[in-house]
Protein backbone atom coordinates (compact mmCIF):
# COMPACT_ATOMS: atom_id res chain seq x y z
CA UNK A 1 0.00 0.00 0.00
CA UNK A 2 1.44 2.70 -1.30
CA UNK A 3 1.54 6.76 -0.26
CA UNK A 4 2.65 9.73 -3.02
CA UNK A 5 4.49 12.74 -1.26
CA UNK A 6 4.36 15.47 -3.50
CA UNK A 7 6.21 18.96 -2.94
CA UNK A 8 5.28 21.22 -5.75
CA UNK A 9 6.84 24.93 -5.82
CA UNK A 10 6.28 27.98 -8.18
CA UNK A 11 7.14 31.90 -7.42
CA UNK A 12 4.12 33.61 -8.54
CA UNK A 13 4.91 36.87 -6.71
CA UNK A 14 6.73 38.31 -4.59
CA UNK A 15 6.22 40.93 -1.76
CA UNK A 16 8.60 43.36 -2.06
CA UNK A 17 10.09 42.48 -4.93
CA UNK A 18 11.82 38.86 -5.03
CA UNK A 19 11.61 38.81 -0.47
CA UNK A 20 8.65 36.97 0.69
CA UNK A 21 5.27 35.38 0.01
CA UNK A 22 2.41 37.73 0.56
CA UNK A 23 -0.04 35.78 3.29
CA UNK A 24 -3.43 35.74 0.86
CA UNK A 25 -1.36 33.84 -1.78
CA UNK A 26 -0.68 31.07 1.27
CA UNK A 27 -4.78 31.48 2.13
CA UNK A 28 -5.56 30.65 -1.63
CA UNK A 29 -3.47 28.15 -1.85
CA UNK A 30 -4.77 26.87 0.73
CA UNK A 31 -8.65 26.64 -0.29
CA UNK A 32 -7.84 25.31 -3.48
CA UNK A 33 -5.92 22.33 -1.82
CA UNK A 34 -8.46 21.91 1.40
CA UNK A 35 -11.36 21.67 -1.53
CA UNK A 36 -9.01 18.51 -2.93
CA UNK A 37 -9.27 16.73 0.20
CA UNK A 38 -12.42 16.74 0.56
CA UNK A 39 -13.23 15.98 -3.25
CA UNK A 40 -10.61 12.94 -2.35
CA UNK A 41 -7.82 13.90 -4.46
CA UNK A 42 -5.53 14.59 -2.09
CA UNK A 43 -4.72 12.37 1.90
CA UNK A 44 -3.42 16.07 3.17
CA UNK A 45 -1.44 18.80 2.72
CA UNK A 46 0.67 21.83 3.74
CA UNK A 47 1.10 24.98 2.12
CA UNK A 48 4.64 26.25 3.34
CA UNK A 49 6.93 29.75 2.19
CA UNK A 50 10.38 29.66 1.42
CA UNK A 51 11.43 33.52 0.17
CA UNK A 52 9.02 33.97 -2.19
CA UNK A 53 8.55 30.60 -3.08
CA UNK A 54 4.93 28.99 -2.21
CA UNK A 55 5.51 25.43 -1.79
CA UNK A 56 2.63 22.67 -1.92
CA UNK A 57 3.58 19.33 0.22
CA UNK A 58 0.78 17.02 -0.95
CA UNK A 59 0.20 13.33 -0.02
CA UNK A 60 -1.86 11.35 -2.30
CA UNK A 61 -2.28 7.94 -3.63
CA UNK A 62 -1.90 8.87 -7.21
CA UNK A 63 1.63 8.30 -7.78
CA UNK A 64 4.17 10.09 -9.26
CA UNK A 65 3.66 12.63 -12.32
CA UNK A 66 -0.04 11.99 -11.95
CA UNK A 67 -1.76 15.11 -13.80
CA UNK A 68 -4.94 14.35 -11.37
CA UNK A 69 -1.94 16.02 -8.46
CA UNK A 70 -0.18 18.60 -10.52
CA UNK A 71 -3.30 19.64 -12.31
CA UNK A 72 -4.35 20.67 -9.19
CA UNK A 73 -0.95 22.38 -7.94
CA UNK A 74 -1.48 24.62 -11.50
CA UNK A 75 -4.98 25.38 -10.49
CA UNK A 76 -3.59 26.67 -7.29
CA UNK A 77 -0.34 28.62 -8.64
CA UNK A 78 -2.94 30.37 -11.13
CA UNK A 79 -5.66 31.00 -8.45
CA UNK A 80 -2.63 32.54 -6.46
CA UNK A 81 -1.51 34.37 -9.34
CA UNK A 82 -4.74 36.26 -9.81
CA UNK A 83 -4.44 37.31 -5.85
CA UNK A 84 -0.70 38.31 -6.92
CA UNK A 85 -1.96 40.73 -9.64
CA UNK A 86 -4.85 42.20 -7.79
CA UNK A 87 -2.40 42.74 -5.12
CA UNK A 88 0.39 44.05 -8.30
CA UNK A 89 2.89 41.99 -6.13
CA UNK A 90 5.92 41.37 -7.88
CA UNK A 91 6.65 39.12 -11.06
CA UNK A 92 2.88 37.98 -10.06
CA UNK A 93 2.77 34.60 -12.32
CA UNK A 94 6.55 34.64 -12.52
CA UNK A 95 7.20 31.02 -12.92
CA UNK A 96 4.13 29.83 -14.52
CA UNK A 97 5.37 29.82 -18.14
CA UNK A 98 2.63 28.50 -19.87
CA UNK A 99 -0.77 29.72 -20.35
CA UNK A 100 -2.64 26.09 -20.42
CA UNK A 101 -2.01 22.93 -18.44
CA UNK A 102 -1.29 19.75 -20.37
CA UNK A 103 -1.40 17.32 -17.66
CA UNK A 104 2.01 17.52 -16.08
CA UNK A 105 3.88 20.83 -14.26
CA UNK A 106 6.81 19.36 -15.21
CA UNK A 107 8.28 22.14 -18.10
CA UNK A 108 6.13 24.39 -17.53
CA UNK A 109 8.10 26.23 -14.77
CA UNK A 110 7.15 25.11 -11.07
CA UNK A 111 9.73 22.78 -9.34
CA UNK A 112 8.51 19.37 -8.66
CA UNK A 113 10.01 16.48 -6.06
CA UNK A 114 7.61 13.51 -5.62
CA UNK A 115 8.60 10.20 -4.24
CA UNK A 116 5.33 6.61 -4.18
CA UNK A 117 7.06 4.68 -1.12
CA UNK A 118 6.00 2.17 0.77
CA UNK A 119 5.25 3.61 4.42
CA UNK A 120 7.47 1.94 6.94
CA UNK A 121 6.19 1.39 10.48
CA UNK A 122 7.16 4.84 11.22
CA UNK A 123 8.06 7.15 8.14
CA UNK A 124 9.99 10.71 9.45
CA UNK A 125 11.12 12.43 6.50
CA UNK A 126 12.29 16.30 5.39
CA UNK A 127 11.40 18.08 2.95
CA UNK A 128 13.61 21.23 1.89
CA UNK A 129 13.09 24.39 0.62
CA UNK A 130 15.75 26.91 -1.01
CA UNK A 131 15.15 30.31 -2.25
CA UNK A 132 17.28 32.40 -4.50
CA UNK A 133 19.69 29.34 -6.12
CA UNK A 134 19.79 25.92 -7.89
CA UNK A 135 18.93 22.71 -8.00
CA UNK A 136 22.82 21.85 -7.94
CA UNK A 137 23.13 23.30 -4.18
CA UNK A 138 21.62 20.37 -2.86
CA UNK A 139 24.48 18.40 -4.55
CA UNK A 140 26.98 18.71 -1.87
CA UNK A 141 24.17 18.47 1.22
CA UNK A 142 22.31 15.27 -0.62
CA UNK A 143 26.00 13.57 -1.10
CA UNK A 144 27.29 14.31 2.52
CA UNK A 145 23.85 12.89 3.94
CA UNK A 146 24.10 9.58 2.04
CA UNK A 147 27.86 9.02 1.28
CA UNK A 148 30.42 10.90 3.90
CA UNK A 149 31.22 8.78 6.79
CA UNK A 150 32.57 12.32 8.10
CA UNK A 151 28.51 13.52 8.11
CA UNK A 152 27.05 10.08 8.65
CA UNK A 153 27.99 8.66 11.20
CA UNK A 154 25.54 5.58 10.46
CA UNK A 155 27.47 4.25 6.84
CA UNK A 156 30.58 3.51 9.20
CA UNK A 157 28.48 1.88 12.45
CA UNK A 158 24.91 0.74 11.21
CA UNK A 159 24.81 -2.71 9.82
CA UNK A 160 21.53 -1.39 7.81
CA UNK A 161 23.73 1.10 5.59
CA UNK A 162 27.17 -0.25 5.92
CA UNK A 163 26.43 -0.95 2.25
CA UNK A 164 25.64 2.17 0.85
CA UNK A 165 23.56 3.74 -1.92
CA UNK A 166 23.10 4.36 -5.18
CA UNK A 167 22.97 8.15 -6.73
CA UNK A 168 21.25 8.93 -9.71
CA UNK A 169 22.67 11.68 -11.35
CA UNK A 170 21.24 14.59 -14.11
CA UNK A 171 23.26 15.67 -16.81
CA UNK A 172 20.81 18.58 -17.13
CA UNK A 173 22.23 19.84 -20.33
CA UNK A 174 22.25 17.13 -22.18
CA UNK A 175 18.76 15.36 -20.65
CA UNK A 176 20.68 12.51 -19.66
CA UNK A 177 21.22 10.63 -16.24
CA UNK A 178 24.02 7.79 -14.81
CA UNK A 179 23.33 5.94 -11.72
CA UNK A 180 26.46 5.60 -9.37
CA UNK A 181 26.66 3.36 -6.65
CA UNK A 182 28.83 4.14 -3.09
CA UNK A 183 31.21 4.02 -1.82
CA UNK A 184 32.85 1.92 -4.34
CA UNK A 185 32.21 5.06 -7.20
CA UNK A 186 32.62 7.77 -4.89
CA UNK A 187 35.55 9.58 -6.62
CA UNK A 188 33.45 8.89 -10.07
CA UNK A 189 30.32 10.85 -8.50
CA UNK A 190 32.35 13.84 -7.07
CA UNK A 191 34.15 14.08 -10.68
CA UNK A 192 30.24 15.00 -11.81
CA UNK A 193 28.38 16.47 -8.97
CA UNK A 194 31.45 18.83 -8.18
CA UNK A 195 30.21 20.84 -11.47
CA UNK A 196 26.99 21.31 -9.90
CA UNK A 197 25.53 23.73 -12.76
CA UNK A 198 25.61 20.97 -14.83
CA UNK A 199 25.36 17.40 -13.42
CA UNK A 200 22.51 17.34 -10.46
CA UNK A 201 21.87 14.72 -7.54
CA UNK A 202 18.19 14.06 -8.98
CA UNK A 203 17.40 10.75 -6.71
CA UNK A 204 19.17 8.60 -4.12
CA UNK A 205 17.94 4.98 -3.81
CA UNK A 206 19.03 1.85 -0.96
CA UNK A 207 20.70 -0.87 -3.07
CA UNK A 208 20.03 -4.56 -3.38
CA UNK A 209 19.67 -6.08 0.38
CA UNK A 210 18.40 -2.81 1.78
CA UNK A 211 15.03 -3.29 3.94
CA UNK A 212 13.24 -0.13 1.33
CA UNK A 213 12.59 -1.57 -1.93
CA UNK A 214 15.86 -0.60 -4.26
CA UNK A 215 13.62 0.50 -6.69
CA UNK A 216 12.18 3.15 -4.02
CA UNK A 217 13.68 6.49 -3.83
CA UNK A 218 15.04 7.94 -0.23
CA UNK A 219 15.78 11.02 -1.58
CA UNK A 220 14.51 12.83 -4.68
CA UNK A 221 15.39 16.71 -5.58
CA UNK A 222 13.66 18.99 -8.06
CA UNK A 223 16.21 19.77 -11.15
CA UNK A 224 13.75 21.73 -13.61
CA UNK A 225 15.98 24.40 -15.32
CA UNK A 226 13.64 27.59 -15.81
CA UNK A 227 15.86 29.64 -18.05
CA UNK A 228 16.36 26.70 -20.67
CA UNK A 229 12.46 26.23 -20.55
CA UNK A 230 12.09 29.52 -21.33
CA UNK A 231 14.82 30.72 -23.29
CA UNK A 232 14.97 33.87 -21.01
CA UNK A 233 15.84 34.87 -17.53
CA UNK A 234 13.05 34.24 -14.83
CA UNK A 235 14.59 33.68 -12.12
CA UNK A 236 16.87 30.69 -11.05
CA UNK A 237 15.15 27.39 -9.99
CA UNK A 238 14.78 27.52 -6.39
CA UNK A 239 14.84 24.02 -5.81
CA UNK A 240 13.46 21.53 -2.94
CA UNK A 241 13.73 18.32 -1.83
CA UNK A 242 12.38 15.19 -0.12
CA UNK A 243 14.49 13.00 2.19
CA UNK A 244 13.43 10.04 4.02
CA UNK A 245 15.02 9.39 6.92
CA UNK A 246 16.00 6.57 10.08
CA UNK A 247 15.99 2.52 10.73
CA UNK A 248 18.63 2.02 7.28
CA UNK A 249 18.83 5.41 6.63
CA UNK A 250 20.51 8.67 7.65
CA UNK A 251 19.21 9.65 11.27
CA UNK A 252 17.29 13.02 11.53
CA UNK A 253 20.26 14.70 12.70
CA UNK A 254 22.52 13.39 10.12
CA UNK A 255 20.35 14.95 7.35
CA UNK A 256 20.12 18.23 8.92
CA UNK A 257 24.11 18.21 9.84
CA UNK A 258 25.30 19.18 6.37
CA UNK A 259 23.69 22.34 6.58
CA UNK A 260 25.77 23.41 9.81
CA UNK A 261 28.37 24.42 7.32
CA UNK A 262 26.87 26.58 4.86
CA UNK A 263 28.27 25.95 1.41
CA UNK A 264 28.23 28.21 -1.86
CA UNK A 265 26.10 28.07 -4.21
CA UNK A 266 24.74 30.05 -7.17
CA UNK A 267 21.58 32.45 -7.46
CA UNK A 268 21.26 35.47 -5.04
CA UNK A 269 21.01 38.82 -6.78
CA UNK A 270 19.67 38.81 -10.28
CA UNK A 271 20.78 34.72 -9.90
CA UNK A 272 24.06 35.68 -11.34
CA UNK A 273 26.03 35.46 -7.57
CA UNK A 274 27.99 32.87 -5.03
CA UNK A 275 27.06 33.21 -1.93
CA UNK A 276 26.57 30.73 0.91
CA UNK A 277 23.02 29.09 1.74
CA UNK A 278 21.57 29.94 5.12
CA UNK A 279 19.83 27.40 7.05
CA UNK A 280 16.75 29.55 8.67
CA UNK A 281 13.22 28.78 10.05
CA UNK A 282 10.21 29.58 7.75
CA UNK A 283 10.19 32.89 9.64
CA UNK A 284 13.77 33.95 8.99
CA UNK A 285 13.31 32.69 5.13
CA UNK A 286 13.00 36.16 3.51
CA UNK A 287 16.23 37.26 1.59
CA UNK A 288 16.66 40.60 1.99
CA UNK A 289 20.31 41.52 1.68
CA UNK A 290 21.37 42.33 -2.15
CA UNK A 291 18.33 39.98 -2.39
CA UNK A 292 19.94 36.87 0.15
CA UNK A 293 21.68 35.46 0.89
CA UNK A 294 20.16 32.51 -0.46
CA UNK A 295 18.08 30.71 2.11
CA UNK A 296 17.49 26.62 2.95
CA UNK A 297 14.05 25.90 5.33
CA UNK A 298 13.60 21.90 6.67
CA UNK A 299 10.62 21.08 7.77
CA UNK A 300 10.44 17.50 9.29
CA UNK A 301 7.13 15.65 9.22
CA UNK A 302 6.09 11.89 10.28
CA UNK A 303 3.66 10.45 7.88
CA UNK A 304 0.93 8.40 9.72
CA UNK A 305 -0.22 5.43 8.26
CA UNK A 306 -3.05 6.96 6.44
CA UNK A 307 -0.61 9.21 4.76
CA UNK A 308 -1.19 12.30 6.72
CA UNK A 309 1.14 14.66 7.62
CA UNK A 310 2.39 14.95 10.88
CA UNK A 311 4.19 18.13 11.08
CA UNK A 312 5.86 20.33 9.99
CA UNK A 313 8.21 21.17 12.67
CA UNK A 314 10.40 24.12 11.52
CA UNK A 315 13.49 21.97 12.09
CA UNK A 316 16.25 25.12 11.73
CA UNK A 317 14.54 26.93 14.31
CA UNK A 318 17.43 25.44 16.74
CA UNK A 319 20.28 27.75 18.18
CA UNK A 320 22.61 24.95 17.46
CA UNK A 321 22.43 26.22 14.13
CA UNK A 322 23.21 30.08 14.94
CA UNK A 323 27.02 29.13 14.23
CA UNK A 324 26.02 28.47 10.60
CA UNK A 325 23.83 31.60 10.02
CA UNK A 326 26.39 33.84 11.36
CA UNK A 327 28.87 31.79 9.41
CA UNK A 328 26.67 32.82 6.59
CA UNK A 329 26.82 36.48 7.47
CA UNK A 330 30.59 36.44 7.75
CA UNK A 331 31.13 34.99 4.18
CA UNK A 332 28.78 36.95 2.89
CA UNK A 333 29.83 40.24 3.85
CA UNK A 334 33.54 38.76 2.96
CA UNK A 335 32.47 38.33 -0.70
CA UNK A 336 30.10 40.87 -1.11
CA UNK A 337 33.26 43.05 -0.88
CA UNK A 338 33.76 41.22 -4.90
CA UNK A 339 31.29 43.99 -6.19
CA UNK A 340 31.08 42.80 -10.26
CA UNK A 341 34.05 40.79 -9.69
CA UNK A 342 33.83 36.52 -10.55
CA UNK A 343 34.30 34.57 -7.89
CA UNK A 344 31.13 36.33 -6.66
CA UNK A 345 29.84 37.29 -9.97
CA UNK A 346 29.23 34.37 -11.67
CA UNK A 347 31.20 32.94 -14.74
CA UNK A 348 29.27 34.64 -17.92
CA UNK A 349 27.96 31.22 -18.81
CA UNK A 350 26.35 30.50 -15.92
CA UNK A 351 25.06 34.39 -15.50
CA UNK A 352 20.76 34.41 -15.74
CA UNK A 353 21.29 37.49 -17.41
CA UNK A 354 24.02 39.70 -18.90
CA UNK A 355 25.40 43.20 -20.83
CA UNK A 356 28.16 41.89 -22.05
CA UNK A 357 26.66 41.27 -25.83
CA UNK A 358 25.53 44.96 -26.16
CA UNK A 359 28.67 46.23 -24.61
CA UNK A 360 30.90 44.26 -26.93
CA UNK A 361 28.63 45.03 -30.01
CA UNK A 362 29.23 49.07 -28.80
CA UNK A 363 32.45 48.61 -28.46
CA UNK A 364 33.33 46.44 -31.98
CA UNK A 365 34.96 49.57 -34.21
CA UNK A 366 37.05 50.14 -30.96
CA UNK A 367 38.74 46.66 -30.36
CA UNK A 368 42.15 47.30 -32.17
CA UNK A 369 44.40 43.74 -32.94
CA UNK A 370 47.34 43.14 -30.96
CA UNK A 371 50.45 43.02 -32.70
P1 LIG B 1 17.08 7.74 20.59
O1 LIG B 1 17.76 6.80 21.54
O2 LIG B 1 16.77 9.08 21.21
O3 LIG B 1 15.92 7.13 19.88
O4 LIG B 1 18.16 8.10 19.44
C1 LIG B 1 18.60 7.14 18.55
C2 LIG B 1 19.45 7.70 17.48
O5 LIG B 1 19.84 6.96 16.61
C3 LIG B 1 19.81 9.15 17.46
O6 LIG B 1 20.64 9.43 16.36
P1 LIG C 1 13.73 34.61 -7.47
O1 LIG C 1 14.17 33.49 -8.39
O2 LIG C 1 13.66 34.16 -6.05
O3 LIG C 1 12.49 35.26 -7.96
O4 LIG C 1 14.89 35.71 -7.46
C1 LIG C 1 15.16 36.41 -8.63
C2 LIG C 1 16.17 37.49 -8.48
O5 LIG C 1 16.59 38.02 -9.47
C3 LIG C 1 16.64 37.90 -7.16
O6 LIG C 1 17.57 38.99 -7.27
MG1 LIG D 1 10.83 36.12 -7.46
MG1 LIG E 1 12.52 32.61 -5.34
MG1 LIG F 1 12.86 31.80 -8.53
MG1 LIG G 1 14.14 7.44 20.23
Amino acid sequence: DKVTISVIKADIGGWPGHSRVHPQLVETAEEVLSKAVEEGTLIDFYVATCGDDLQLIMTHKKGVDSPEVHGLAWKAFEEATKVAKELGLYGAGQDLLKDAFSGNVRGMGPGVAEMEITLRKSEPIVTFHMDKTEPGAFNLPIFRMFADPFNTAGLVIDPNMHMGFRFEVWDILKHKRVILNTPEEVYDLLALIGAKSRYVIKRVYPKEGHKIAKDEPVAVVSTEKLYEIAGEYVGKDDPVAIVRAQSGLPALGEVLEPFAFPHLVSGWMRGSHNGPVMPVPMHQANPTRFDGPPRVVALGWQISPEGKLVGPVDLFDDPAFDGARQKAVEIAEYIRRHGPFEPHRLPLEDMEYTTLPGVLKRLEDRFEKIE
